[in-house]
């Protein structure tokens, strides 16, 4: 199985990452990751050229000529702020010597991990605090970007296998598709090209919200812009899907098997997700049975007209509401989990709280802040949700070797 563990602080010296489980003979290049990587900074108002460029991820174990060696993959990405001493991040975030008179941080930000991650670890009060900033720089989604490199090892495997991982935002603020059915004849058209799931992202790349939708790009183009002069921020909904998968991955059999409760894991995991779906999952709570279930029917005709003895042969669906996903069990149709992001916490507008050192109410101060990172975070999603599909694929045909794997899933493609 594929684990990683990052490390890092977001105003520290570096990021860093060690994924272990990868097999050996898996095609990668850092150019591969790094790709991936500038898709995170995609978005209206995000970044800009600066950022993508400093963000580059640097290999330094586990490949030798352009393939996994089975050993572990070592990660680092440089964080520009600390590099270049911009606002004396280096005496800051010091690893060694006396504090001195090194500012803190005393008002926790609402809607932050900063009071309830202090509280913990001690950092609301002496000997450690009050001081924020340990929690600040751990808890940031700056995380995510060596999330992203690391995931995108095994998604680079998936790639080799013909199983591709994209996504598209369907929602920001209060502007967004009406339901699913909405978009759902463009996705699936895009998702029958050469590369499936692969030209639904390409596609959203394309927009400035990472929607396939020109006109709602727009209107949320301009629900950001107005909602900057409100002084406000906005959260959404994005949609990700796996196309490729053979059925079979995970397991009825044990609670911590199941593929869509590893898949809601995956988008829980990634800071300010607040809410996750499994196919129609949520629409499905207030529609029937008979509205719901995706009826089975053989390849080359409705059911029960029977071309083949076989029990098993070219079985499809012809819906998938179930999202690729039933009893825990890939069932062959594209993987579909949506996830749900709050709105970014930091506000121009002020909000309440109170000051850890004297104690006062105190309102948060101004601070630079992106009024949506939706689209940044469906690219986050697609990472964590491909790292859950890459180790499902090694559970069933798994190896230390990637011809192995490869051979298995196609003898088991082949007899599907
Ligand atoms: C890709 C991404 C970018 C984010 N950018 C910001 C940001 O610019 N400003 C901010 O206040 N929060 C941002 N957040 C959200 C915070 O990290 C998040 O709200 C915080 O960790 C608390 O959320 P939690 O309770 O889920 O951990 C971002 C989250 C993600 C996934």
């Amino acid at each position: 199985m594929i684990r990683y563990l990052t490390a890092g602080e977001s105003h520290g010296e570096a990021l860093t990452g060690v994924v272990e489980g990868l097999p050996a003979g898996v095609p990668l290049t850092a150019a591969d990751l790094n790709e991936h990587l500038a898709r995170r900074w995609l978005g209206y108002g995000r970044g800009g050229r600066s950022k993508i460029e400093n963000d580059r991820v640097h290999v330094y174990s586990g490949l030798r000529f352009s393939k996994t060696l089975g050993s572990p993959v070592g990660l680092r990405l440089d964080n520009g702020a600390y590099e270049k001493d911009r606002a004396g991040w280096p005496e800051k975030m010091a690893l060694g010597g006396e504090r001195g008179d090194v500012e803190r941080v005393t008002l926790p930000r609402p809607g932050h991990a900063d009071l309830a991650g202090a509280q913990k670890y001690g950092f609301d009060r002496p000997p450690r605090g009050p001081d924020l900033r340990p929690v600040i720089d751990r808890s940031s989604a700056r995380e995510t970007a060596m999330r992203v490199a690391c995931c995108s090892t095994a998604r680079q495997m998936l790639r080799e296998l013909g199983i591709e991982v994209g996504s598209h935002v369907v929602r920001i603020g209060q502007v967004g598709f009406e339901d699913a059915e909405a978009w759902q004849d463009r996705a699936h058209a895009l998702l029958q090209r050469d590369g499936g799931a692969r030209a639904l992202y390409e596609a959203a790349d394309e927009s400035a919200t990472r929607m396939i939708d020109a006109d709602l790009t727009e209107q949320c183009v301009e629900h950001i812009e107005e909602t900057k002069r409100k002084r406000d921020s906005l959260g959404g909904a994005y949609e990700v899907v796996v196309t490729g998968v053979p059925p079979g991955l995970g397991s009825y059999a044990q609670w911590d098997r199941r593929l869509d409760g590893q898949l809601a894991q995956a988008i829980l995991s990634i800071q300010a997700q607040k809410g996750v779906e499994v196919g129609d999952g949520v629409a499905g709570a207030g529609r029937y049975g008979s509205d719901t279930h995706d009826e089975i029917v053989r390849e080359n005709g409705a059911g029960g007209n029977a071309s083949s003895d076989a029990p098993s042969d070219a079985l499809r669906r012809r819906t998938n509401r179930a999202g690729g996903v039933e009893g825990g069990v890939s069932n062959g149709m594209p993987l579909v989990v949506r996830g749900y992001m709050k709105p970014i916490p930091t506000l121009i507008e002020p909000l309440d709280s109170v000051d850890l050192e004297s104690g006062e109410p105190q309102q948060t101060r101004y601070e630079r802040s992106d009024v949506t990172s939706v689209p940044a975070a469906s690219t986050v999603a697609e990472a964590t949700v491909a790292l859950v599909v890459a180790n499902a694929v090694l559970e069933r045909f798994g190896g230390d070797r990637f011809e192995q794997i490869r051979r298995r899933l196609t003898e088991e493609r082949d007899r599907q």
